[in-house]
């Protein structure tokens, strides 16, 4: 199976593999990390409320690295109005990001309830349309995507209203994560629905929900006819993932996951790069949850992410690192191959 890259206006994206938003996690250290393992085609920033960027309620940490670091990047916004979103597409454009996407799909309470936005914008493909152009009109030349679930309800599937409205707009690609807002990661995802945008539009549309390595990928391609896939779960766990799949795509041998000892050695780099960039205790409290992803699946795992998601410091940190995964019994181990 071979797959040609992904075109988002006039954006070339030579892997069709994108790195999701997500909040809490794809901070600038994560991004950098990504890109460095190689294979994913975009990755994108967590999340950003154009409002509260806009009207100065919020320093947005978000942004953090975003004027500066490497391309392609892009970034994620949220809101309910068109006036924050046409002016933080405006200073998107200024710092000369890749593509700005908007967020359609949250579903949580304060995001759904309080700000009536995210995924509860799913109920008015009318508004959609006007969110989108609106970013649009701020954006210029620069690519605007939207990102959605299948609806806000099992009983109201709004994808393909919310998806034209969408593109009629001027979106130059669509994300489905196909699953509507009131179902939990424990359902499967409906990939016969994601199928249903993409016959419904004339712009790319990426795949999301489950992929987990080269397998789930080309079988979500194959069964949806997507142009892309996107991945968040999984990238944290095996940030290496988006150099499988993209070797899978292009028909080629995929490529083996890093050993053990590997492994260890971009835990304790992503660490320090974290304390580096937030300081410590912060950055090792930061670090918690990341390193409570990684090393998943080896036997001593359950028990070490008990005790590193207590660490307090680096030293600290480093010595629960060093007692789960010392370095000698993880270089003995690959000499006994
Ligand atoms: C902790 C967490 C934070 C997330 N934050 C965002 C976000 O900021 N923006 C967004 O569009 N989706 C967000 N998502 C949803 C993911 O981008 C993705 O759509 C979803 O997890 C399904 O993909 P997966 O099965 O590969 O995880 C988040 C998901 C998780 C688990």
């Amino acid at each position: 199976m071979k797959f040609a890259p992904l075109e988002i206006g006039p954006v070339r994206l030579e892997n069709p593999v994108l790195a999701a938003p997500i909040a809490g996690f794809t901070d600038l250290v994560f991004r950098g990390l990504v890109r460095e393992l190689g294979g994913c085609g975009l990755i994108y920033t967590e999340m950003v409320s154009a409002g509260g960027w806009i009207d100065g309620r919020i320093e947005p940490r978000r942004l953090d690295g975003v004027p500066d670091e490497p391309r392609p990047l892009g970034v994620q916004l949220w809101d309910r109005e068109e006036r924050p979103l046409e002016e933080a597409a405006r200073r998107l454009v200024d710092m000369n990001v890749t593509v700005i996407d908007l967020n359609f799909g949250c579903p949580k309470r304060r995001i759904m309830g309080k700000h009536a936005a995210g995924a509860q914008l799913l109920r008015d493909p009318a508004t959609v349309g006007r969110l989108v152009a609106a970013t649009v009109r701020g954006a210029g030349a620069t690519p605007v995507t939207a990102k959605m679930r299948l609806g806000p309800s099992v009983a109201n599937r709004t994808a393909v209203a919310v998806a034209r409205a969408a593109v009629e707009n001027g979106a130059k690609a669509i994300t489905v994560h196909g699953r509507t807002a009131d179902e939990s990661y424990g359902i499967p995802c409906r990939r016969e629905q994601i199928a249903e945008v993409v016959d419904a539009v004339h712009v790319p549309v990426i795949a999301n929900g489950d992929i987990d390595g080269p397998e789930s990928a080309i079988s979500t391609i194959r069964d949806t006819g997507a142009a892309g896939v996107m991945v968040a779960r999984a990238a944290l766990q095996r940030p290496w993932i988006f150099s499988q799949i993209s070797a899978a795509l292009r028909g080629e041998a995929i490529p083996a996951p890093p050993t053990l000892l590997e492994q260890r050695q971009l835990l304790l780099r992503h660490h320090s790069l974290v304390v580096e960039q937030y300081g410590d205790p912060h950055g090792t409290v930061l670090m918690r949850k990341f390193a409570c992803r990684y090393l998943g699946g080896t036997s001593g795992a359950r028990v070490f992410r008990d005790h590193v998601s207590r660490a307090e410091d680096s030293t600290d940190f480093r010595r629960i690192v060093d007692h789960y995964f010392p370095v000698e019994e993880l270089e003995a181990e690959l000499l006994a191959g």
